[in-house]
């Protein structure tokens, strides 16, 4: 990575989201980037079409969907009529005919589905950027142990970035394969960076307590997400078991510089969208006043406009994030105890998953991260 890259890169993050820097050569300002998306008809896919009908720079020039091929992209999502996508005719995923109408593809598609069409993509000298878990985990004996699939592309994950554009906004500058972070672990990591950054966490793992909303199962019929089955009930699933386990450990253990375990807990939301996490930490000095600590975040996330750290006394709820990218951070100190209590809330469809990818792909492109994401939540 070139130091011109780097400084680029930051800027490319900066709060007000505007770079100093021309942008990559390869994508002329001038110009729009034609990108194209691999599985509109999933929530992920509707939510990326809902973002790219009104980005300033990227055009969306191809839509596939294997089960809806030749249908009017407003047809088949009415909430697209009128936009500049809507009149686009869905697409059979073809990596050719992907080739030739885009410069960079979004893949939308479930783990293990991902990797041979990302490696295909690239080898015909395409931009990727992949929302399924198959390029974020580094070790592919990691992914095979979770993920129950053999990794058939394993080069690619030492090459592909991961893209919390907070934390490696200078290596998405320039890349040509990025694997978009969980919607669990953006919540995570975002709340636990300036503790583990900073040191100051004590050895116990740490506890994330995480309730997401119904979407993040995605859209194909399962009993388990029927309206019967989710409305008036709250449940913990998957507890110590979650796919996003070694995801978040990985990152975590990155920024702590040393082999971190967690405790994952991740409960099902009745709400369409969003993810609230609760995170307990313990500290190394349980006596560090909650101002010091909350230095450490201001600090952390002072160039950062998606991530908005909240006054004292103040939590996030999920309301305040809807359909954005901001994630929301609150503080507690239980001082009887000595504990960091820390609670963030995120879109799962958006910062958990299609705005995230955008602001990637943004500055894959040379782009300004948050081109296309001036997004306001929606309330109420
Ligand atoms: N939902 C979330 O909040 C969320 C958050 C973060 C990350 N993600 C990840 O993002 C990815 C997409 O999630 P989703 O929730 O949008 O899933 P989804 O609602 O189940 O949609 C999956 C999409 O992939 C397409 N597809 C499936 N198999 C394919 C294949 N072999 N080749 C080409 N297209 C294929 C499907 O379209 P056709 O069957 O019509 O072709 C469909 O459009 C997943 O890997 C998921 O883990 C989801």
């Amino acid at each position: 990575m070139t130091a011109g890259k780097k400084s680029g890169a930051r800027q490319g993050a900066t709060r007000s989201g505007l770079r100093s820097t021309s942008g990559n050569a390869d994508f002329p300002q001038a110009s729009k980037v034609r990108v194209g998306l691999v599985g509109v008809t999933g929530y992920t896919g509707m939510e990326l079409a809902r973002l790219l009908a009104a980005h300033p720079f990227m055009s969306l020039t191809r839509a596939t969907s294997r089960s809806e091929e030749g249908r009017g992209l407003a047809d088949l999502h009415p909430f697209l009529r009128g936009t500049a996508v809507g009149e686009l005719a869905i697409s059979a995923p073809d990596p050719e005919d992907l080739a030739r109408a885009c410069d960079l593809v979004f893949l939308a598609v479930p783990h293990g589905a991902a990797m041979s069409l990302a490696a295909d993509l690239l080898r015909r000298g395409l931009r990727v950027l992949d929302l399924s878990a198959d390029f974020r985990l580094r070790d592919k004996a990691v992914y095979e142990r979770w993920y129950a699939t053999e990794h058939t592309e394993p080069d690619l994950l030492t090459e592909s970035v991961y893209g919390l554009p907070e934390l490696h906004g200078a290596e998405l500058a320039g890349a040509r394969l990025t694997a978009n972070p969980g919607c669990y672990p953006t919540g995570a990591v975002l709340g636990l960076y300036p503790v583990l950054k900073n040191g100051i966490a004590g050895d116990s793992p740490p506890i994330i307590d995480a309730k997401s909303g119904v979407s993040g199962a995605g859209r194909e019929a399962k009993v388990g997400s029927l309206f019967s089955e989710v409305s008036d009930n709250f449940k913990a699933y998957s507890l110590s078991t979650h796919r996003h386990t070694p995801e978040i450990e990985q990152e975590l253990s990155r920024i702590a510089g040393r082999p971190l375990t967690v405790s994952f807990s991740p409960h099902l939301l009745p709400v369409n969208r969003g993810i609230l996490s609760t995170i307990y930490v313990d500290l190394k000095n349980p006596n560090m006043p909650l101002r010091d600590i909350r230095s450490l975040y201001a600090e952390a996330y002072a160039d950062h406009a998606f991530v908005r750290f909240l006054r004292e006394g103040a939590l996030p709820d999920l309301r305040s994030v809807r359909g954005s990218m901001y994630c929301d951070i609150g503080l507690v100190k239980d001082e009887r105890n000595g504990r960091l209590i820390i609670v963030t809330c995120i879109d799962n469809m958006c910062r958990g998953a299609s705005g995230q990818a955008i602001a990637g792909a943004n500055l894959m492109c040379g782009l300004p991260s948050a081109a296309g994401l001036g997004l306001i939540p929606l309330a109420p």
